[in-house]
Formats: structure tokens, C-alpha cells, sequence
């Protein structure tokens, strides 16, 4: 019988004890978000994780800048941002319009207010097994196999994909945490045969359906980390109705590890703010 990993049922849980814990710190941490420009879902995920806050007990700000800005102006507000002592959280909404240089301003990001983990001293940091903040959807991601039990140390864990938010943080998230990892990405040779190696496979490949019941160990845990449209449906990487039928546990999407996300970004908003006091 699978285990359905409900991702939105863990989140809830999580969000319940941060808004505990912040309420009994007597602090009252704040975030704040960088949105360039006016992409429809960018607009979506910051006002998610508005709520969020909202719902926690963390206050947020959130800055807009103008689509046309320039690497300058949006690293002079990183600028400000890190200077304020109110402030114990940076999220800046990625993708940034194509003009901005991307690596620049996220490296601009005060250390100790990444919240999103992606500054490269904190993967450094993640990938030297002293972690700092660590990305927002792998973290959520170990949380939720934390949660259910499934066991990491010795398993052979293959993520699919290699991008800097997801596919390789998690693979250092894994190894971190004992297991013996394979990354696949689009050149892999093999990859139904890398994948069917896995008792943990995690999937960030950003394509409808691609993950087939024959892609996966029969009694792997699967984590589906791909948001994508088909038909008008919201669905993952994987072929959630057939690959059920061979997995031990698997996430839905919607439902899955999306909540995860956010909540893991309060959990680091929270703890930045503990470590600023
Ligand atoms: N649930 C959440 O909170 C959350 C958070 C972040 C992202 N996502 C979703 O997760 C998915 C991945 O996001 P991302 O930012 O990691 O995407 P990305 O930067 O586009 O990376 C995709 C990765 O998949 C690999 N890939 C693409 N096609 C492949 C194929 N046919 N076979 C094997 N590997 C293949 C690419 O390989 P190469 O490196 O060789 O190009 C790349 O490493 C997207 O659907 C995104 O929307 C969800």
C-alpha cells in the first residue's frame, strides 16, 4: 500500500510550530521580498509567502521594482536591505528580468539574511557539510522524509536534475545526510537506468508525466518536485496515478513539496532573526 506524502499536511503541522515557537521567542523577525518586474506567477509565489508570514508572526515588506530597472538599482536596494537592522530576511524572487545580472545580486545578499540559501558561500557552505541556510525546496524535501520516516543514511538516492535551487542542493542535502547519491541531468546516458537504481528518487526535471512506472524501483519513495501545466492541470515530473502503483511512498502535486517550500522559508526566517539577536 503507498504512502501518500502530504506535503500540505506536513507544512501545516510545520507552520503551526514556528508561529509556537516565534510567539514564546517574544522576537518579531521580518522579511523581506525583491520582486523585479511583473510576472504573473513570480507575483503568485510572493504573495504566498505573504501569507505565510502573516500566519506566523513574521512581518514582511515587499519592494516591486520596475521591469526596465537595472543590476545597479536592484543591488542599491540589496544594499539597503542588508543595512537594516529590521530586517532578518532577503528573498529575492527569481527568475530576474534578463537584463539583471542574477549571480551578481544574489551574491549581494548579506550572508547571514539568505534566507533563500542561494548566495554561493552558503552552498559552499551546504556542500562542505556546515550548512548555514540551505535552499528552501530540498530543505522541505528532507523535512518531509524526516517526517515519514524514510530512511536516508545508506539508501542510494537519485535526484534528477542538477539546477543551483533544487537538483544539487539536494544531492548535497542527501549526501549530507548519509546516503550514497547519483545525479542525473539531460545528458545522462542511462537515465531509466540510473532512476531504477533508487530507493529515494527525487525528480526536478520540469516536464509533465516524464517519470514512468518503469523509471522506478519497485518500493522507491518518490518526491516529485516539478510544477507543470498539462491540459489545464497543475502536474509534476511523475505519472502520479500509474507510478503509485509501484512506489512505497510518493508526493502529490499540487500538495507535495510546493507547501514544504514556504514553510522551510519561515523556519530560516526565524532562525536568521534568533541568530541576529
Ligand atoms: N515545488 C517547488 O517548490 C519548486 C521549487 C523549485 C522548482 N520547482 C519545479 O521543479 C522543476 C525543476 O526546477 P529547476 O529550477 O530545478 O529547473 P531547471 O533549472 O530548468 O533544471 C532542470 C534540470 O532538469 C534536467 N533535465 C531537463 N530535461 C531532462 C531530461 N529529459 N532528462 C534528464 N534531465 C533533464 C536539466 O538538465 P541539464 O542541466 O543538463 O540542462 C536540469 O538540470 C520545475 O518544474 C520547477 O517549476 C518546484
Amino acid at each position: 500500500m503507498v504512502t501518500i506524502l502530504d506535503g500540505k499536511a506536513v507544512s501545516e503541522k510545520r507552520l503551526e510550530l514556528i508561529k509556537e515557537a516565534i510567539s514564546e521567542s517574544g522576537l518579531y523577525p521580518r522579511l523581506a521580498t525583491v520582486i523585479v518586474g511583473s510576472d504573473p506567477a513570480s507575483q503568485m509565489y510572493v504573495r504566498m509567502k505573504h501569507r505565510a508570514c502573516e500566519r506566523v508572526g513574521i512581518g514582511s515588506v515587499g519592494i516591486e521594482i520596475p521591469d526596465d530597472a537595472t543590476t545597479a538599482k536592484v543591488l542599491e536596494t540589496i544594499g539597503r536591505l542588508n543595512a537594516d537592522n529590521d530586517i532578518n530576511g532577503i528573498l529575492v524572487q527569481l527568475p530576474l528580468p534578463k537584463q539583471i545580472d542574477t549571480d551578481k545580486v544574489i551574491s549581494a545578499v548579506k550572508i547571514e539574511k539568505d534566507v533563500d540559501g542561494f548566495h554561493p558561500t552558503s552552498l559552499g557552505l551546504l556542500m562542505s557539510g556546515k550548512p548555514v541556510f540551505t535552499p528552501c525546496t530540498p530543505t522541505g524535501i528532507m523535512t518531509i522524509l524526516k517526517e515519514y520516516h524514510i530512511p536516508v543514511a545508506g539508501a542510494h538516492a537519485v535526484v534528477a536534475g542538477r539546477s543551483i535551487d533544487v537538483g544539487r542542493p539536494m544531492a548535497a542535502l542527501l549526501t549530507n545526510a548519509d546516503a550514497t547519491v547519483t545525479v542525473c541531468h539531460s545528458k545522462t546516458r542511462d537515465l531509466a537506468g540510473e532512476l531504477r537504481r533508487a530507493d529515494i528518487l527525487v525528480s526536478a526535471i520540469g516536464k509533465a508525466h516524464f517519470i514512468t512506472p518503469e523509471m522506478v524501483k519497485p518500493g522507491a519513495a518518490v518526491i516529485d518536485v516539478g510544477i507543470n501545466h498539462l491540459d489545464g492541470k497543475l502536474v509534476g515530473d511523475v505519472d502520479f496515478d500509474a507510478v503509485k502503483e509501484v512506489a512505497s511512498a510518493i508526493t502529490p502535486v499540487p500538495g507535495g513539496v510546493g507547501p514544504m517550500t514556504i514553510a522551510t522559508l519561515m523556519e530560516n526566517t526565524f532562525t536568521a532573526a534568533q541568530r541576529m539577536q
